[in-house]
C-alpha cells in the first residue's frame, strides 16, 4: 500500500489489510520487501524497545525519531505514527504540531485513541490534510482509567458506547480504526455497520484488516503472550541458540577461523 485511499479499496473488495507495528532500521529493513501492507510505529515502542511498563513515557519527539528510522528504510510502504499520550488533548494547535512532527519524519497518517472529548481536534486534524486512524476499545494510553490491559465493551452498554465512539470516529473523517480487545461479535458487526476499515488487534477475524507488534508475533520477547497473539516464529530461541553457538565456538577457539581472518 503507498497511500490511505488503498484501505477504502480494500474493504470494499474484501481484500483483508495487513499492518505490523516497526520502530527501528532493523524491523523497517525486514518489512519493506515484504507483504505487509502498512507499517504502524506504535507507541507501544515504549514497551517493547525501552522495556516500560506502558506507553505513557511516548513523546513527539521519541515518536517523530522512530518514524523517521522506520521510515528511511521503507520508502515503499504507507506508515502510520502514533500521536502520544494527551497529544490530543491539549487543543487543535498541540495536536498539529505533535501530528505534524510525524509526518515531516515520514508518516502518512497518524494514529490517536479514543474520541470522547476531542472528535473536533480529530476532524481539525483531517481538515487540516493529515490523515487520521482512530483507535478504541483497549485505548493502552488509558490503562489506568481502565483498571489494566483488559477485554473491553463485554457489558451491552459499553458495547452500545463503543460503537457510538466508532461512528463518532467517522464523522469526524478518520479513515480507519484499530478495535483493540473487544468481543470479536461486536468488532464484526461493527465492521459490518462502517464504511470505514476496521483494523483488529484482539477483536476477532472479521475486522478488515489485524495488527501485531513485531515482537509478538515473532515470539521475540517469549514471557509476554497474551491470547490474542499468535507466535508465527519462535525467534527469541533462535536468537540465544546463535548467542550460545557464537560464545562455545569462540571458547573452543574454533571462531574466527582462516576465512574468518585477515592473510
Ligand atoms: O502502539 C501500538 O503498537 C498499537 C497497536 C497495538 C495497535 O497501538
Amino acid at each position: 500500500m503507498k497511500t490511505i485511499r488503498e484501505f477504502a479499496e480494500a474493504k470494499a473488495e474484501g481484500r483483508k489489510i495487513v499492518m505490523v507495528t516497526a520502530y527501528d532500521a532493523w524491523s523497517a529493513r525486514l518489512l519493506a520487501a515484504g507483504p505487509v501492507d502498512c507499517l504502524l510505529v506504535g507507541d507501544s515502542v515504549m514497551m517493547t524497545l525501552y522495556g516500560e511498563r506502558d506507553t505513557l513515557g511516548a513523546t513527539t519527539e521519541i515518536m517523530a525519531t522512530h518514524t523517521r528510522l522506520v521510515a528511511r528504510q521503507a520508502p515503499d510502504k504507507l506508515i502510520i505514527a502514533d500521536l502520544p499520550f494527551l497529544a490530543v488533548r491539549k487543543g487543535n494547535a498541540h495536536a498539529l504540531d505533535s501530528a505534524a512532527a510525524l509526518l515531516r519524519a515520514g508518516a502518512h497518517a497518524v494514529k490517536a485513541e479514543g474520541v470522547r472529548g476531542h472528535a473536533d481536534v480529530l476532524h481539525h486534524l483531517v481538515e487540516s490534510g493529515i490523515p487520521v486512524m482512530g483507535h478504541l476499545g483497549l485505548t493502552p494510553q488509558s490503562v489506568h482509567a481502565l483498571g489494566g490491559y483488559k477485554v473491553q465493551a463485554r457489558e451491552p452498554a459499553e458495547a452500545a458506547q463503543l460503537r457510538t465512539d466508532a461512528v463518532t470516529l467517522q464523522e469526524a473523517g478518520c479513515f480507519s480504526v484499530v478495535l483493540e480487545c473487544v468481543p470479536a461479535a461486536l468488532a464484526k458487526s461493527l465492521t459490518e455497520a462502517l464504511t470505514i476499515s476496521t483494523i483488529g488487534i484482539g477483536a476477532g477475524a472479521d475486522c478488515d484488516g489485524q495488527v501485531l507488534v513485531i515482537h509478538d508475533l515473532l515470539g521475540i520477547n517469549p514471557d509476554f503472550k497474551p491470547k490474542f497473539v499468535r507466535r508465527f516464529a519462535d525467534t527469541a530461541t533462535v536468537m540465544k541458540d546463535g548467542i550460545a553457538a557464537y560464545a562455545e565456538a569462540v571458547r573452543a577457539g574454533t571462531f574466527p577461523d582462516g576465512k574468518e581472518s585477515f592473510r
